[in-house]
């Protein structure tokens, strides 16, 4: 599947992170379909959509968004509790709990309903996308890739595609490709068996852990620890002051 022909994205999984996603893609142009398993979750994804602190009517009042594209984006979505409307997406976001056993299922299922041309990809924080795509056919893994967006996913530019040694050039490029068309900034990363996450994470948790070590070892207090990273380093937040924010679980 060659990035021109990318039309059409199936997100499962409609939470904090899918509900962002799906909403970037939608503005970027693309038509998606979103997959969760309650009317409960998508009603509320719905609203996180349009009208949360990071939806689209918050960018058309602050003008990052006209209205008509706003109306034309929001057309370009829909919902669904059954996997078969999936079926003739070319590319799928999966972006279901971080359980490897629960992703690996749901690629399984996803193997059997989706076209076998689509490309696969996981929104994991950190696991070995190989191991990810354990249960697909071999032809599949080829399409095979991480795509890991950072929450919130309107506001934050990074995304990290991660190839394994099976993934084509051709789908690591694809997936590159509708990242930007999405409006972010992409890196490759090479997946990396026997380790957890990819750049951001790791760099950001073996700061963390210094910082922890230089609380502990009575060096500075975090409040101090997070002004110094602050003011020296022109960080925006200090690790202390997001300990317990979203995504964090430190
Ligand atoms: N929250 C973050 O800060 C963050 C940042 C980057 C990456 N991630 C990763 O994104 C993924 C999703 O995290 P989240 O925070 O959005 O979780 P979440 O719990 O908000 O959303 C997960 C959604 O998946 C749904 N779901 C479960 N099984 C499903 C299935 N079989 N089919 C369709 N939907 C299903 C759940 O009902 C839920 O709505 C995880 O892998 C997580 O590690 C999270």
């Amino acid at each position: 599947m060659k990035f021109e022909d990318v039309k059409k994205i199936g997100v499962v999984g409609g939470g904090v992170m899918g509900g962002g996603i799906a909403q970037v893609m939608a503005v970027g142009g693309y038509e998606v379909i979103v997959r969760d398993l309650s009317d409960e979750v998508i009603e509320a994804t719905k609203g996180a959509m349009f009208e949360s602190r990071w939806g689209m009517k918050r960018s058309v009042e602050v003008g990052k968004l006209s209205f008509d594209d706003c109306q034309a984006a929001m057309g370009r979505v829909s919902f669904t509790l059954d996997l078969q409307d999936l079926a003739d997406c070319d590319m799928i976001i999966e972006a279901v709990p971080e359980n490897l056993e629960l992703k690996q299922k749901v690629f399984q299922e996803l193997d059997e309903v989706i076209k076998p041309e689509a490309i696969f990809t996981s929104n994991t924080s950190g696991y070995v996308i190989e191991e990810l795509a354990a249960n697909v056919l071999e032809s599949r893994k080829q399409l095979f890739a991480g795509m890991h967006f950072f929450n919130p996913v309107p506001a934050m530019k990074a995304v990290e595609i991660i190839a394994t040694s099976q993934t084509t050039k051709e789908t690591a490029d694809a997936v590159t490709r509708v990242g930007e068309k999405a409006g972010k900034v992409t890196g490759q990363v090479a997946d990396m068996p026997g380790s957890y996450g990819f750049i951001v994470n790791r760099i950001f948790g073996a700061a963390r852990r210094e910082a922890v070590k230089l609380v502990e070892d009575g060096i500075a207090t975090e409040e101090e620890i997070d002004r110094m990273m602050i003011g020296g380093r022109n960080w925006p937040v200090g690790f202390f002051a997001q300990r317990g924010g979203i995504g964090q679980q430190w």
